[in-house]
Formats: C-alpha cells, sequence, structure tokens
C-alpha cells in the first residue's frame, strides 16, 4: 500500500491509473478504523480496480467544546489494517496541507436545509464542514465511486445532494451499518463509553428496532412513538437529542404516501453522542 500525505504525490497516482483506464473507488475517513470502516473498504474492492482511503480528521466540522482535540488518532493500526484489505493508497494529510492558510477559508459548501435540521440543528455548521472538506477531496481524489456509511444518515443524504446539485461525476454509494453482536452500531465515539455505559447502549438499536416493528405492524401515530420511545430512554440513562421518523433521502416529515422511512436516533449517553438509525420500506421489507 503506498501512503501519500500531499495532494501532488495522490493526483500522480491517481492519473496514472486513470491513465491505464483503471477505476477507483474512494473511502474517506478520520481514521480511528473499526469493522464497520473495513466494510466500506470491502465493498470499494467489490467495485472498482484501485482503492484508495483517505484519513484525515477534519476540524472544520467539529464545533466549540466538540472532540476535535481527542478525536482518536491511530495511524499506525490504521495503516496496517488497510494495508491488510488490500488498501491500493492511504492518503494522510497533515492539516496544513488541506488548510494551507489556517481553517479561516473563504470558500465553503453549504446544503441548506437538509443540513440545519436533525443532527444539523445541535451541531450548527457541522454539514458545512463535511460538504466542504468532502467535495476538497474528491477534488483531489477524482474516484469513479466514493462510499459513505450509513449509520450517518443526514451526512450521506447531504454528500449525495451536493454531487446531485454540483453535478459532481461521481457515485455516491451507501453501505449497510455494522453492527457488535448486542445491537450497537460500530463508531470510533463508542471509545468513549464507560463499561457500564457499554452495557446501556445496545438500547438504542433495540428501541429503533421495536419503533420499526410497530410502524410495520401499520401504526401510524408517528409523533405518539417517537414520544414514548424518547421518554423511554431518558428515563433509561440516555439524553435524547432527536427520535424521529422521517422519509428517506430527503429526510422530510412523511405524509400518508410515503413508505420508504428511516428512524433516526441522536443522544448523549454520559458525555458521548451516539446516533443510529434504521430503514424501513412499507411496501416491502424493512432493510434491518
Ligand atoms: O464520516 C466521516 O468520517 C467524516 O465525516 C468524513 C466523511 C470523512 C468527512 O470528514
Amino acid at each position: 500500500m503506498q501512503i501519500a500525505n500531499t495532494i501532488d504525490a495522490v493526483r500522480e497516482q491517481l492519473s496514472q491509473w486513470r491513465q491505464r483506464r483503471q477505476t477507483i473507488a474512494f473511502v474517506p475517513t478520520m481514521g480511528n478504523l473499526h469493522d464497520g470502516h473495513l466494510q466500506l473498504v470491502k465493498q470499494a474492492r467489490g467495485l472498482a480496480e484501485k482503492v484508495v482511503v483517505s484519513i484525515f480528521v477534519n476540524p472544520l466540522q467539529f464545533g466549540e467544546g466538540e472532540d476535535f482535540a481527542t478525536y482518536p488518532r491511530t495511524l499506525a493500526d490504521d495503516s496496517d489494517k488497510l494495508a491488510n484489505e488490500g488498501v491500493d493508497l492511504l492518503f494522510a494529510p497533515e492539516l496544513a496541507e488541506i488548510y494551507p492558510g489556517g481553517l479561516d477559508i473563504a470558500t465553503r459548501v453549504t446544503v441548506p436545509g437538509l443540513s440545519d435540521i436533525l443532527c444539523g440543528a445541535s451541531r450548527p455548521g457541522h454539514f458545512a464542514g463535511v460538504a466542504t472538506i468532502v467535495n476538497k477531496l474528491f477534488n483531489i481524489v477524482q474516484s469513479d465511486t466514493a462510499i459513505f456509511g450509513e449509520k450517518d444518515y443526514q451526512q450521506l443524504a447531504v454528500i449525495k445532494r451536493m454531487v446531485a446539485d454540483l453535478a459532481i461525476p461521481m457515485e455516491v454509494i451507501g453501505a449497510a451499518i455494522v453492527r457488535e453482536p448486542s445491537g450497537l452500531a460500530m463508531s470510533s465515539r463508542n471509545a468513549y463509553l464507560t463499561e457500564e455505559e457499554r452495557q446501556t447502549a445496545p438500547l438504542l438499536y433495540r428501541c429503533l428496532s421495536q419503533a420499526c416493528d410497530r410502524i410495520i405492524a401499520s401504526e401510524s401515530d408517528y409523533p405518539a412513538i417517537c414520544e414514548e420511545f424518547t421518554n423511554y430512554l431518558n428515563k433509561n440513562g440516555f439524553n435524547v437529542e432527536y427520535f424521529e421518523i422521517r422519509r428517506q433521502g430527503d429526510l422530510e416529515i412523511p405524509g400518508l404516501d410515503d413508505t420508504s422511512l428511516v428512524i433516526l436516533v441522536a443522544a448523549r449517553l454520559g458525555s458521548t453522542r451516539l446516533i443510529d438509525n434504521i430503514q424501513l420500506s412499507l411496501a416491502g421489507e424493512s432493510a434491518r
């Protein structure tokens, strides 16, 4: 596996592959890789001849008081894992390579509306930070496809919208959530959980699953379902930010005719903010 720290080095390698007409799949990450990330890499392998992974903890998407400084940085370990997965190129730039003039950059990519609801409501500027770095990474790598985990459902929706609106010539693919045996969605932030919190955390997915079952069984008072699970989680150690049933894709409030739904939750457990979601189709099987 090649490791590139500069934009020029990535461009040089990528232009050679493109000249040979080799297809390229890209997996952007912030490192501290777990099985969920490695699943994205495996999927990328199946999609293209060359796989590029980036590791960059992007300060632009962290708010004040968030965990940018403490976000786990494990480059040596990550690099071994990616080499084992047969990744062709790892792009691991320093901060100054991506933001040479500092973080006060003039140009930002924003996706208003979709970025202001759910996670965006409590994390102002977060999705602009994500869209800006992802756009920049897309311009650097210029792959045929890019793969993102569906755990960050809203992030995926924002990126798909940006790619459509700006006609970025790339296919964005969502990969299914990878869960621990307990049902807890894999996340780098799970490392922050205490032993006791780890016992409680799987309740999040159990609630999503139960809400999903009830909707499939034709319960249609969505606000009541959401309120019930919010209260239940709050009584059981969580501090719920939102528990919502939305339309897939644009995350609007579903109308009576909408059959492709996603139930999303964000909740704090101690000092750790956890998110999860479950997609369901009323016309067919749930995506679980
Ligand atoms: O999901 C992530 O790890 C990050 O938000 C991403 C997409 C790599 C952008 O920094």
